[in-house]
């Protein structure tokens, strides 16, 4: 199977457009990468879910740009939007009910199909009319991803300057996981298949938040917590896993754990989690 892969005849002319679609073709390549190795469900739901999330915010920021330039083909465009998204919402939930029923094929297909007729038959429609507009361009690149947990107002140069380490055994994981943390606006990321590794990581520089995996090869996520925290006390660190949140809790009472998420994790899911956890100031 061909993955859809970034092609520079994709590229639109306008940097907000072309990175949304960048990230949405990533999306698409570690899903069909996911189906292809036949990873849990837990993560093929992470990577979906992700998938919806930024596809929604991308019609979006694209509908506000159209908006601002007054563009004539709105109309038509944004009703493409709104079969689309409940294309690949119908593939999801088609998933959430049997995962079995969703094959590779289907998907490489459909996903690759969406990319390329939307993006080269469309979205090139509204390049003419939009290209030069700066002022309707800056205010649909400035519309974040992440609005910030509850009243709190997420600033992208806050967010840039985080330190994240995210320890996990798959990479399939780390790569949604990074995908997550970069849409977000966190540029400092560590990535990290091993949770000695991890631990390795700390010792040279301490991070804000760590992500790690519960089940591990070396030690599980409380054992590391407990090391973590015997290096630098404070040290922040979120459990994910994919037994329930309850069972992980009662497991990892008294490591000291931050918050606990459960797969299939949501971009918003884990960045929300992430805003509760900084000071005042820094989310
Ligand atoms: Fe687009
Ligand atoms: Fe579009």
């Amino acid at each position: 199977m061909d993955h859809t892969k970034w092609t520079p005849e994709l590229e639109i002319g306008i940097p907000f457009v072309d990175a949304d679609h960048r990230v949405l073709v990533s999306l698409l390549y570690q899903t069909e990468t996911c189906i292809e190795q036949r990873e849990e469900t837990a993560l093929l739901g992470s990577v979906l879910s992700a998938l919806v999330e930024y596809v929604s915010y991308h019609f979006a920021r694209e509908e506000k740009l159209f908006e601002g330039c007054g563009y004539a083909g709105a109309d038509f465009h944004i009703k493409i939007h709104r079969d689309l998204e409940k294309e690949v919402l119908a593939l999801c939930r088609r998933f959430e009910d049997d995962p079995q029923s969703v094959e590779a094929d289907e998907v490489h297909d459909f996903l690759h199909d969406w990319l390329v007729e939307h993006i080269v038959g469309h979205d090139f429609a509204f390049r003419s009319a939009c290209i030069g507009n700066e002022k309707a361009i800056a205010a649909a690149a400035a519309m974040p991803f992440f609005k910030g947990g509850g009243d709190k107002a997420v600033t992208a140069t806050e967010w840039g300057s985080l330190r994240v380490l995210v320890i996990d055994d798959n990479p399939n994981m780390l790569n949604i996981i990074e995908t997550i943390l970069t849409i977000g606006g966190i540029e400092n990321i560590e990535l990290t298949e091993s949770a000695t590794e991890g631990l390795a990581r700390l010792a040279k520089r301490p991070a804000d938040v760590v992500f790690c995996d519960w089940v591990m090869e070396d030690m599980n996520g409380a054992e590391f917590a407990r090391h973590a925290a015997e290096m630098e006390p404070g040290t922040k660190v979120v459990l994910l896993s994919g037994y329930s949140i309850d069972v992980v809790r009662q497991r990892s009472a008294g490591a000291g754990i931050s918050g606990y998420l459960e797969k299939p994790i949501t971009a918003t899911g884990l960045l929300e989690m992430l805003a509760g956890l900084l000071p005042p100031g820094r989310s």
